[in-house]
């Protein structure tokens, strides 16, 4: 066998673009959703005062159903322990944190209504973020993005116009993900949703507490 060299080097490349320092984002697929959202739909069902506009700052249009730390109700027990799952399959593949147990610090269960929206924000004093998509339809409603903190605390950054996008450059993103999921994240990374477009946009968004 007669293997050809090439015997010059004008086909070798000479410029390498390395990737450092990557977020983790855990997509987490329920597989007891149908129960689980049930149980949600029953508990929404039976309560008789709601909170309207929870966070005005940064949120329009979202109706908190229940308490803050709403997976604190003995009802939504199930619901708890699935995402407490979730956190620690995430948390394996993720920063690995040495947890001895997973502490939820708030959990908020939110309908947004049509037209409504959630500014870009973030957690502090909590180690991860995430949200369980109850009642959500990729088509209908507004999808969970993550934006890149384009700030610095110690030199100017530049937008200029650029060729063309890709991991680099790009200033928001978003994961694949279906009703039933939980979506969970740094606290840090910026995160929100532009216009919702249909009613009954059903999700419970929580924050993990360091210890
Ligand atoms: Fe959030």
């Amino acid at each position: 066998m007669t293997t050809n060299l090439s015997d010059g080097f004008e086909n070798i490349a000479d410029s390498t673009v390395y990737g450092l320092f990557m977020s983790p984002v855990g997509r987490y697929t329920n597989k007891q959703h149908e129960e689980h959202k049930t149980i949600i739909l029953e508990y929404i069902q039976s309560l008789s005062e709601v909170k309207n506009e929870p966070r005005p700052f940064i949120s329009r249009g979202i109706t908190q159903m229940g308490p803050d730390n709403v997976l604190e109700v003995p009802q939504l027990a199930p619901i708890k322990e699935m995402i407490i799952d979730a956190v620690t399959k995430t948390n394996a593949s993720a920063f690995q944190y040495n947890l001895p147990e997973i502490v939820i610090a708030d959990s908020y269960l939110e309908l947004a209504d049509k037209q409504s929206m959630y500014a870009p924000h973030e957690h502090s004093n909590v180690i991860y973020s995430g949200t369980y998509f109850i009642n959500f339809d990729i088509t209908k409603h507004a999808l969970l993005k993550f934006r890149r903190n384009t700030a610095s605390p110690h030199y100017p950054i530049f937008q200029l116009t650029h060729t063309a996008q890709n991991a680099f450059n790009q200033l928001d993103c978003e994961v694949p993900y279906n009703e039933g999921d939980v979506i969970i994240h740094p606290p840090n990374l910026q995160h929100g949703y532009e216009q919702n477009l249909n009613p009954n946009r059903i999700s419970l968004s929580f924050n993990i507490a360091p210890f």
